[in-house]
């Protein structure tokens, strides 16, 4: 595997890959990576001839007061880890080369943005629909894989590249967990021992929902209070939200019918913990 830091470096990389007719998959990344990130890299790798992924904490996606200057990193490891991954190309720009000035333009995708991680993190996702734009035209790739543990992300990426038409098929990938339940998150390392051992809460008071649902309740309210219900067992556990939505749109669905998603976020001593589950019903 070869790192370069230079856009200049991954174009030329992606165009000789590009010209003999490779796939180009990509993987961006905030690093600190664990076995979440490099299930995306694996299912990169089984898809495209070649794997690009990328390093970059961006710094348009913190608000003011966020975790920015303390974002956990360790680029040995995260070079290890995705060289082990199967990646051809790991890209680590350094700030200067992503925003070398002033940035004035932005990607804002509208209405999808509005609840959820957008209403607690204003301007969250302009930052991320912004650099992944970028990136995709840095890289120009085939395909790009996002971890489903962050479904509203995805949600954005995917209505982002419909809506400027971009030649790039965004996949969602399942999330990676560890044994007890818990999502993995570069985040889980701000986690106290105590912290650690009530967080697979969220986990279990989704799949209280989903068993709700499963067992025919269509009141999304209902649902969701049993999730609330569920994770009020962990005084550790601070709920954030619990929505029960159309998964594609994120709209509020009542009754619960078709393609769902219930997510929940709440805090659990310094991080802000995200998990969510898929369901379908059908109508
Ligand atoms: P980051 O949090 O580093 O995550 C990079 C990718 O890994 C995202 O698509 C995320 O959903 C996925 N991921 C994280 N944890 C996962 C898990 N447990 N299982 C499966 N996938 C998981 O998300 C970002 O970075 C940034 O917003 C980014 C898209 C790179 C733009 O800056």
């Amino acid at each position: 595997m070869q790192t370069v830091t230079t856009i200049a470096e991954v174009r030329a990389f992606a165009e000789e890959a590009r010209a003999g007719g490779g796939a180009v998959g990509f993987v961006p990344t905030m690093g600190y990576l664990h076995e979440g990130h490099a299930s995306l890299m694996a299912a990169a790798r089984a898809e495209c001839d070649r794997v690009v992924a990328s390093v970059f904490v961006n710094p348009l996606q913190f608000g003011a007061g966020e975790d920015l200057g303390a974002y956990p990193r360790d680029i040995e490891r995260d070079t290890a880890l995705a060289a082990a991954a199967g990646v051809d190309l790991l890209f680590v720009p350094g700030a200067a080369e992503m925003y070398p000035g002033a940035v004035v333009t932005s990607v804002r995708v509208a209405e999808i943005t509005d609840r959820f991680e957008g209403a607690t993190r204003p301007g969250h996702f302009a930052g991320v629909a912004t650099v992944v734009a970028k990136l995709f035209a840095i890289v120009g790739p085939c395909s790009a894989y996002f971890g489903e543990k962050d479904w509203q992300q995805v949600c954005v990426v995917r209505r982002m590249a419909a809506d400027l038409s971009l030649p790039v098929r965004v996949v969602a990938c399942p999330t990676s967990r560890e044994p007890d339940g818990l999502a993995r998150s570069s985040r889980n390392v701000y986690l106290t021992d105590d912290e650690r051992s009530a967080a697979p809460v969220l986990r279990r008071a989704l799949q209280a929902g989903a068993d709700l649902v499963a067992a025919g309740v269509r009141d999304a309210a209902r649902v969701e209070a049993r999730v609330a219900e569920a994770v009020a067992t962990e005084p550790l556990v601070v709920l954030d939200y619990v929505a029960a939505v159309s998964a594609d749109t994120l709209a509020p669905l009542d009754p619960l019918v078709g393609e769902i998603r219930l997510l929940v976020a709440a805090r659990v001593g310094r991080p802000r913990l995200l998990d969510n589950i898929g369901l379908t019903v059908p109508a």
